[in-house]
């Protein structure tokens, strides 16, 4: 069922290069619920080679926060599971695999410039999309995986069974199959509808995903919350027959909030629809009261969910005069669609800056720690969620 169309969206993580933007693909963004499995996933996938490739630009370990986190994962992976041989899919820049030794971790990641960077720290790097044939191809080469990990990666995988499957048959007969994703709940609780952008084809709920792994084999036996982008869940699967890892109770705990939050019921995503288009007039209207009384606005963190926002809800340049943000590869660029400056922050967040709309709003702390001299001189956070407001001094719970 189509329950929301946040309109015509260009490739979240393409930037341009000023004077070559003619050719912009864009597409419509219609969001839609699977009533039978709650599966959450956009009505047109976007084709997967426009949007990871080797001009990929986002990395992880462009912030702290996301560095501990992985740090902390894996150190946790390998106390509860041992040491052992891990894949990761989706490896971006290594900044989890780094904390496994070379001859034990298999690195998948579809973006060439990334897949290079763990290739040269000494990692088997396949440049490859995760499909059955690398599977096999893998299963052969280094037999099977006992853990196989996954972070912000299946959600973007559109054939969903055939990933899984395929995880199925690389995974050892005892393994683990870890996997974290912005989580569908918190995304209902947050209003953060900017979770919503090409690469997330799917938002996960953990009910839909319990339904899909078990048609394929796989049993959830732990799930954790984690506060990363903005509210994710980790999920910790085993094939069936494995005796090995038995249920924590986490699962049922999960299920059942979840179920009175309403995540199968259609009428919860009518009004979340609804929630999503007071939400744009209510951005507009801030936006457009604060630079009537003659402030400077901008954006910090030209991130994927920024472009979701700044194009669903028409905010361009008579608005947000440019972006900041710590990525090379984004600077000197237009932002996707609205065509807004991006600038490093040495070179934007000065003293002319008023207002910063938080793009980034999910590492809010790791922000305001950063930028206690702009909010001292009396600079103020801009953020939507859950409701558009300006920040004054409280923080936006991200936990
Ligand atoms: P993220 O929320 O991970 O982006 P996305 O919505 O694309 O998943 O934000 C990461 C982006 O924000 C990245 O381009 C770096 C930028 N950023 C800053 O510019 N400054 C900061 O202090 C932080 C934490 C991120």
């Amino acid at each position: 069922m189509k329950f929301l169309d946040l309109g015509q969206q260009p490739i979240a993580n393409a930037f341009l290069t000023p004077g070559k933007c003619e050719t912009e693909f864009f597409y419509d963004l219609e969001v839609g619920v699977d009533l039978d499995t709650s599966l959450v996933s956009h009505i047109n996938f976007v084709p997967p080679s426009m949007m990871f490739n080797d001009s990929y630009v986002y990395n992880t370990s462009s912030s702290k926060t996301m560095v501990k986190h992985f740090k902390s994962i894996a150190k946790e992976i390998k106390q509860t599971f041992g040491d052992l041989k891990i894949l990761e899919i989706g490896s971006n820049d290594g900044t989890f695999i780094r904390h496994f030794d070379i001859d034990k971790a298999v690195a998948v990641e579809p973006c060439g410039n990334f897949a290079k960077f763990t290739s040269e720290m000494g990692y088997n790097t396949y440049n490859n999309f995760w499909d059955q044939k690398l599977a096999v191809q893998l299963a052969h080469m280094f037999n099977r995986f006992d853990v196989i990990y996954s972070a912000n990666c299946m959600c973007h995988i559109q054939d969903l069974d055939s990933a899984f499957r395929a995880i199925y048959y690389a995974l050892d007969d005892n393994g683990v199959f870890i996997f974290e994703d912005p989580s569908l709940l918190e995304m209902l609780e947050r209003n953060s509808y900017d979770q919503i952008y090409d690469e997330h084809a799917h938002i996960f709920s953990v009910t839909a995903l319990n339904n899909i792994l078990q048609t394929i084999g796989f049993e959830i036996f732990r799930v954790d919350k984690t506060p990363i982008h903005g509210g994710s869940n980790r999920v910790f699967a085993k094939k069936k027959h494995s005796i090995q890892n038995p249920p924590d109770g986490s699962l049922d705990i999960e299920l059942e909030q979840e179920d009175i939050a309403g995540v199968s019921e259609k009428q919860t995503y009518l009004d979340f629809a609804d929630r999503v288009e007071n939400s744009k007039n209510s951005l507009l209207e801030l936006l457009h009261e604060i630079k009537d009384g003659g402030n400077k606005i901008i954006s910090y963190g030209a991130t994927s969910k920024s472009t979701s926002v700044f194009n669903y809800c028409g905010i361009g340049t008579d608005l947000i005069d440019y972006i900041t943000d710590t990525t090379p590869d984004k600077q000197g660029k237009l932002s996707p669609g609205v065509h807004i400056p991006v600038v490093s922050p040495e070179e934007g967040f000065d003293d002319s800056v008023d207002y910063a709309f938080l793009g980034a709003w999910n590492f809010l702390e790791e922000i305001t720690k950063k930028e206690s001299k702009f909010l001292r001189r009396g600079g103020q956070f801009i953020t939507h969620v859950p409701e558009a407001r300006i920040l004054r001094g409280e923080p936006i719970s991200t936990t």
